[in-house]
């Protein structure tokens, strides 16, 4: 049997109940002992931050990448709470991790399960792939700010795009293009952002002369909001960068039954670091220690770290509980853990 060291980081808010949720399922489809997982359990996050004023330490950081994969529900505390003013979890905690374990690939999935309502009228097919950039644009931090907090104060955020930064993720859209259906959508501002536009456009353009099956398409990041709304079937890969990628894929999770469901890897994919899974959701503040999230987009990242561990017969097993459970759905409302139980419980007979 295989054993598969886990660190898990449950987070903020919400992210502590989806992510029980989460190791409740993954528990569930490695009961007959076939694989293991070793979890250590990390409290990273506001609350740690309060208690001790460390977000992340280079010891965490140095635990954290002993591991195998990362599984992690959500941070950031209350938008706006005085007490985190001089931290930043996102950027101390989030996107620190996925620096320093370059998670180039930032995998967002979106699919349109059996049975469940889209706010679309019409939506056809939707079953695409955001391949989101994940460790470069306007997040590096490479801005600042001159004369803060005066009436000439000017604040500049420098979006860094590099020739290796984007081959390696073009390159990578490219070959879930071709597993899929071979279609293949570069999204960007090359009119306006036309330095790093050029930059990508020429990279997909000389990548995509090595694979001739594959459809290539350009839309600048405006019409794609457009055409997710009016004809989402049109999309098979959209590779973007941090920002835009950011941006569109919480219009993904609205359009195919809500954030409660998206999920997200964080994919180094090489494997010199642990690559960390997570829904696409926050901590959601507004609904925190209720038991209102929906766990799904949780459970669904474990079948994404599943299938990334090449345990593509534990990710499917979840990946059916999932859409049994949502093509059961009634309307009638669940607790997050009611609705891990009964995937759990699914999971368990499948
Ligand atoms: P959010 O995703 O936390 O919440 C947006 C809306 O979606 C809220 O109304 C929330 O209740 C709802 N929602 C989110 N997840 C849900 C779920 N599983 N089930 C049902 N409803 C759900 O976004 P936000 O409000 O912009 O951010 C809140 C905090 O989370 C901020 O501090 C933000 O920086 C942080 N954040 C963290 C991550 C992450 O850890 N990956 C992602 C996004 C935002
Ligand atoms: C996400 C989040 C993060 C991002 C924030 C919290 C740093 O919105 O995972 O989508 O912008 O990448
Ligand atoms: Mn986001």
């Amino acid at each position: 049997s295989r054993t598969v060291k886990l660190a898990v980081i449950p987070g903020d808010g919400i992210g502590p109940e989806v992510i029980a949720e989460a190791v409740k399922v993954l528990d569930a489809v490695t009961a007959d002992g076939g694989l293991a997982f070793e979890k250590t359990h990390f409290s990273l996050g506001a609350d740690r931050y309060l208690a001790t004023g460390d977000v992340l330490t280079d010891e965490d950081l140095e635990a954290i990448s002993t591991h195998d994969a990362i599984l992690l529900g959500a941070v950031g505390g209350t938008p706006g709470d005085p007490r985190l003013a001089g931290a930043n979890i996102e950027r101390g905690l989030l996107l620190k991790l996925r620096f320093s374990l370059d998670h180039y690939v930032n995998l967002r999935p979106t699919t349109l399960f059996p049975g469940i309502a889209s706010p679309l009228a019409n939506p056809g097919e939707v079953d695409f792939v955001v391949v989101r950039e994940g460790t470069e644009g306007p997040y590096v931090g490479n801005g600042g700010a001159i004369r803060a907090g005066t009436p000439q104060e000017v604040a500049n955020e420098v979006s860094v795009n590099t020739a290796y930064g984007v081959e390696r993720v073009v390159r990578y859209a490219f070959q879930q293009a071709e597993r899929r259906r071979k279609k293949l959508t570069l999204v960007h501002k090359t009119n306006v952002l036309t330095f790093a536009g050029s930059l990508w456009k020429r990279i997909v353009d000389a990548v995509a002369a090595e694979h001739h099956g594959v459809t290539v398409d350009y839309l600048h990041v405006d019409a794609a909001t457009i055409f997710l709304v009016t004809d989402p079937a049109r999309f098979d890969v959209i590779v973007t960068d941090n920002l835009f990628g950011d941006i569109l894929t919480d219009l993904a999770a609205a359009i195919s039954g809500g954030i409660g469901l998206a999920a997200s890897g964080n994919i180094n994919p090489a494997g010199a670091f642990p690559s960390m899974f997570e829904p696409v959701h926050g901590s959601a503040p507004d609904i925190a220690g209720q038991q209102k999230a929906d766990p799904t987009a949780a459970i669904l990242s474990t079948a994404l770290l599943l299938r990334h561990l090449g345990e593509s017969e534990l990710a499917e097993r979840v990946e059916h509980a999932v859409t049994a459970d949502l093509a059961a759905r009634t309307g009638a409302a669940r607790t997050t853990a009611e609705i891990g139980d009964a995937i759990a419980a699914r999971v368990a007979q499948n």
